[in-house]
């Protein structure tokens, strides 16, 4: 009998938000036999909070739009150092992806003449994002979570996977335990598709849950595979900054989208400072410096935020577009947004960096590991549009599962070797924390890494800061090899908490690490020391991390060459 609870599939999908459904779904079509390993329960996922919309090039409401302003749109949204084939790839795909989303059941809000309806949103030359009122995202998952389950795929929901299992140079497995018993369990897999998306929770304001440690991107570190452009990392301009409660809970970019105001306490329109032309539908970077500098330079809410203000639009059309903000105010700040303004800040919302993959199949640099959604990287360069995850995460699940697919297919189950040794060093070093006495507490561990990472890697950046954070981070790190914790392996908080501080460790030493060694600014990255974007030095290199024995490696690498064909569209911007 297998010592461990075990499972066997050709590919194993980790996480499923909207990313790890759609590879799910595709690898399934492709005949492959799929496992779902969800951290909590299917549906819960980041991807709801992609609420004001799908980006995609359909012409529905502008007739002028085409792939090629989204590609251009997303190139220069991400400062020219996004993965051009991504782009392309995904402003080509993206409407075929939305279609088949309806085909499967999603219901699009509409325009008067009965096509899927489309909004502005910032960095978008045109109306551009397919909506659903302002709970896009849900129904994105809602329509993926019912066609999943019945595409025969097999769901294992609170699993948390802590290791993936290598023969050599390829994965053959994933290693976690069930997080209601703390029991281990083992995956045997072909192929492995890592969807787990973000790691907001290395800041204290969020708009992430619980689940986003960064736990794919460590993984995939550890498994040997290339983490690129860590130091960027977006923070979406209107988080909730009142009550404390709710702090960093996302106020959707679609009530700027549909018309939404920015004021600080003077009651200017501060906006017209920073992007004249655009106004509060700029690109997210501008926007979320914007608040910051009004707020830094005294002229905040009394929360500590601005002002954004939609009711001029009036209550019938805020509760049809905008329901779930208004329901939001209302029930946690006890705020009417038909009536007055709702004050909001910065949040932590994505990362743009993540795990190096091929554009076409979603390959990462480790043989039969495959990643896609905001775990992977290069797609969005140094800033994302919004609206453009969820159709990163269509387009790119899908290719990731037909990628996973067609490399399992070309494997012999009898060839995974399950190195038993690393899985016996791996549980050791899981339970520790029980027989540890003495140890640091992981609660309290995460709450210094958060202030840490909240203080010197913010908006804004500076060498001073940068270094002082650096040090401070590696020093506790080095101080928190020892954790303690009370209690059984079963539904322990302080346990989980544990084992995501290892994920947690590695992703904020790559974003601070990345942070410091980019001498410019570009996107989301702003040096304060470094203020203009240096297009000589920086322009043309990702920076790649990596795993080099017990350390942490740190290069940058050339872009690939653009060609002609691509590049002759923004000559024409000349
Ligand atoms: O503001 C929003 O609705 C978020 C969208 C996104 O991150 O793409």
């Amino acid at each position: 009998m297998d010592k461990y609870e075990t499972h066997e599939h050709d590919v194993i999908v980790i996480g499923a938000g909207g990313a790890g459904l759609r590879a799910a779904i595709e690898a399934s079509a492709q005949g492959a036999t799929v496992g779902l390993v969800c951290k909590s329960l299917l549906g819960k996922a980041h991807t709801v909070m992609a609420e004001g919309g799908i980006a995609a090039a359909m012409a529905n409401v502008a007739p002028e739009d085409n792939w090629e302003t989204h590609f251009k749109d997303t190139m220069y949204g991400g400062k020219m150092l996004n993965n051009w084939r991504m782009a392309e790839i995904h402003a080509k795909e993206s409407p075929d992806r939305i279609r088949e989303l309806e085909r499967w059941g999603a219901l699009f809000d509409r325009t008067k003449e009965g096509k899927i309806n489309q909004r502005a949103f910032g960095g978008h030359t045109w109306k551009r994002l397919c909506h659903v009122g302002d709970r896009t995202g849900l129904e994105l998952i809602r329509t993926l979570q019912d066609k999943g389950i019945h595409s025969g795929i097999d769901v294992y929901m609170e699993c948390i996977i802590t290791d993936l299992l290598k023969d050599g140079d390829k994965v053959v497995g994933a290693f976690g335990y069930w997080r209601d018993t703390g029991k281990f369990v083992l995956f045997k897999a072909k192929a492995i598709i890592l969807a787990t998306g973000g790691i907001g929770k290395i800041y204290q304001v969020t708009s992430n849950s619980w689940e986003y440690t960064g736990d794919g991107h460590a993984l995939a570190y550890r498994a040997g595979a290339e983490l690129i452009d860590m130091e960027f990392i977006q923070f979406h301009p209107t988080g909730m900054v009142w009550p404390p409660s709710v702090i960093g809970i996302l106020v959707t970019e679609a009530v700027r989208g549909e018309g939404g105001i920015l004021t600080n306490s003077k009651g200017e329109r501060f906006m017209e400072k920073y992007d004249p032309e655009r106004m509060e539908l700029s690109t997210r970077d501008v926007v979320s410096r914007a608040i910051y500098t009004e707020v830094k330079e005294g002229r905040g809410t009394p929360h500590g935020g601005a002002y954004l203000d939609i009711s001029h639009i009036g209550a019938e059309y805020i509760m049809k577009k905008l329901p779930s903000m208004y329901h939001q105010f209302m029930e946690f700040a006890d705020i009417d947004i038909t009536k007055g303004p709702m004050e909001v800040g910065p949040t932590t919302h994505y990362v743009m960096g993540g795990v190096r993959v091929n554009a076409e199949t979603g390959e990462s640099t480790v043989g039969g590991l495959f990643a896609a959604g905001e775990v992977s990287g290069g797609m969005h360069g140094a800033n994302r549009l919004g609206g453009n995850s969820l159709s990163d995460l269509l387009v790119f699940g899908r290719r990731a599962g037909l990628g996973a697919a067609e490399y399992a297919n070309q494997i012999d189950s009898n060839t995974l070797n399950i190195n038993n040794q690393q899985i016996a060093e791996h549980e050791k070093e899981m339970l520790a924390p029980f027989s540890n006495s003495n140890g640091k507490n992981p609660y309290t561990v995460h709450q210094k890494l958060q202030v840490i990472m909240q203080n010197y890697f913010g908006v804004f950046r500076i060498e001073d800061k940068l270094k002082q954070g650096l040090k401070e981070l590696e020093a506790l790190i080095n101080d928190s090899k020892v954790l303690s914790i009370e209690g059984s392996r079963i539904f322990n908080p302080g346990w989980n908490l544990s084992i995501d501080l290892n994920s947690l460790f590695i992703v904020s030493e790559a974003a601070a690490r990345c942070a410091l060694q980019r001498e410019e600014s570009r996107g989301a990255h702003s040096r304060v020391d470094y203020p203009e974007s240096d297009n000589k030095k920086w322009n043309t290199v990702n920076s790649v991390i990596s795993q080099d024995g017990d350390s942490m490696k740190l290069v940058f690498s050339p872009l690939p060459e653009m060609p002609d064909e691509l590049k002759s569209l923004f000559s024409e911007d000349q």
